[in-house]
């Protein structure tokens, strides 16, 4: 199995993602939280920091991009390309609605024609620049009836992978994945499959292997963000090792502590991560409200110190 980890815009940027490699070093590939281009084409400082080599050393790392336009998507892809990268992945999943009303990630799904038109334009663009295209998706926008032309339509293009999550872009995360809509995929799509969604635990991933015997590729998001463990136990069984996520939470805040000035965006960051990782504690409930209260980086560490004893022997 190859296991791939998901793009998380606010959570999975490079600072979680070396510490992540760090620790537990069983990714196979890494999707970037996506790149917004602009009509000045620029990154933002904080793009390019998520991609810059030397932030991503010794981990195979994919791009992934935001846009329903072909030439600002060529435009990043031929930096990315100066950067080294020789692979790029496209957001037709995003269910935001900021992004939806814009045309862009699951929003895209609702235009077929123009994403047609998109994907003639940008495959024929990397295949200059010598870039290879994977594509993340949602089943579509309203109905899952819309799928079946969805997976026709990207037959007709040649991606390196298709990376489904089988949601529609009304559920947001409401609801179970598809896992009929999967299928169809399984059935009907000329591409390599790879499977995300709702992977939160060694039986759910049990599961999945056990329906979809020939699929060898998952992709994991907040699984891994809930149980930084949670790839360990898959591939060895085992408990959870408080340990181990100690170490891994060390790297985090030293990370954000040395890439952001003063306390509170580095403690914001915090935060965002407890929101996932807190039940995971089975004390977790005792501490929400303290780590969601506190302002000062040393008050934060003594806390988490504290939370990490009632659990590490
Ligand atoms: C906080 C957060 C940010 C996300 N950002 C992105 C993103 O930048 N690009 C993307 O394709 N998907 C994004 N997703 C969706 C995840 O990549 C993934 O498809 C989704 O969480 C389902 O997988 P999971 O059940 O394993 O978490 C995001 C999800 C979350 C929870």
């Amino acid at each position: 199995m190859k296991y791939y980890f998901a793009p998380m815009e606010g959570v999975s940027g490079y600072i979680y993602r070396n510490a992540y490699q760090k620790h537990f070093h069983n990714i196979d590939r890494y999707f970037t939280p996506f790149i917004a281009p602009k009509k000045n084409h620029a990154m933002s400082s904080k793009e390019k920091n998520d991609v810059l080599p030397e932030h991503n050393l010794g981990m195979t790392v994919i791009p992934q991009i935001l846009t329903n336009q072909a030439e600002y998507f060529l435009h990043t892809s031929s930096v990315l390309a100066e950067m080294g990268y020789t692979e790029v992945n496209l957001n037709l999943g995003c269910p935001s609605s900021t992004v939806v009303s814009k045309k862009k990630g699951a929003g895209f799904l609702s235009e077929p024609d123009r994403l047609e038109h998109f994907l003639e334009d940008v495959t024929e663009g990397l295949a200059r620049l010598g870039m290879q295209l994977s594509i993340k998706t949602r089943i579509g926008m309203r109905d899952v009836e819309e799928f079946a032309d969805i997976l026709d339509l990207y037959n007709d293009f040649p991606l390196s992978e298709l990376i489904i999550h089988p949601r529609l872009q009304k559920d947001l995360y409401n609801n179970t994945p598809d896992w009929n809509a999967f299928r169809q995929a399984v059935d009907t799509s000329k591409h390599v499959l790879c499977y995300n969604g709702d992977l939160f635990t060694v039986e759910a991933y049990q599961k999945f292997c056990e329906t979809f015997p020939g699929i060898d590729c998952v992709m994991l998001g907040r699984g891994i963000l809930r149980n930084p463990c949670l790839l360990d136990q898959i591939q060895q069984n085992g408990d959870v090792d408080y340990g181990k996520i100690r170490l891994f939470h060390e790297d985090v805040l030293n990370g954000y502590t040395e890439a952001f000035s003063g306390d509170k965006p580095v403690l914001f960051k915090m935060k965002e991560l407890w929101s996932h990782m807190l039940e995971l504690f089975p004390q977790g409930d005792n501490y929400a409200k303290k780590i969601r209260k506190v302002e000062h980086i040393s008050e934060y560490k003594t806390i988490a110190a504290q939370l990490f004893d009632s659990v590490c022997v």
